[in-house]
């Protein structure tokens, strides 16, 4: 067997996990201290995320949002999996005047895996 094919075959046996699974561990090491992620949970910090994959842009009715936010709802803009990656990528750039303090991911990957376990979340209980 050649070297590229045994290559190949180590990767299709040990698959890295799933974006969903790291994606949740991302989350809790760098979202979670201010975000809740579970169904019916309230707000923290930041506004649950619960189900935000859908949702309006300062959807969380139990929030208390800044105006840029609020301006973004006002326009009709809902979040799905490439807005929440753009957002990750450098929130205050998509909204200028955010409260978020705090400062996205870097890594394409770990915004990847974050938006692809938030879309696995829902609000409701
Ligand atoms: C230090 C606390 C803090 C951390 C850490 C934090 N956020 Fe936030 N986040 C906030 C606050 C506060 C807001 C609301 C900002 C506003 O009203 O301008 C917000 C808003 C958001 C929104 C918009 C929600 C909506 O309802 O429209 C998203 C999406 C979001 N954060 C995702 C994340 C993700 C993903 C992470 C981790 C990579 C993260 N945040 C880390 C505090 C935080």
């Amino acid at each position: 067997m050649s070297r590229a094919s045994l290559l190949l075959l180590l990767a299709v046996l040990h698959p890295g996990p799933a974006p969903a699974a790291e994606g949740r561990q991302v989350f809790a090491a760098r979202c979670a201290g201010c975000h809740a992620a579970a169904p019916g949970a309230p707000p923290g910090a930041g506004p649950s995320l619960a189900g935000v994959v859908g949702r309006r842009v300062a959807g969380d009715a139990e929030f208390d949002y800044s105006p840029a936010l609020l301006a973004a709802r006002e326009a009709g803009q809902v979040w799905d999996a490439g807005l929440l990656q753009r957002f990750l990528a450098d929130p205050d750039a998509m909204f200028p005047g955010l409260w978020m303090g705090a400062n996205g991911l870097r890594d394409a990957a770990d915004r990847a895996a974050v938006a692809a376990f938030l879309a696995g979340t829902t609000r409701a209980d």
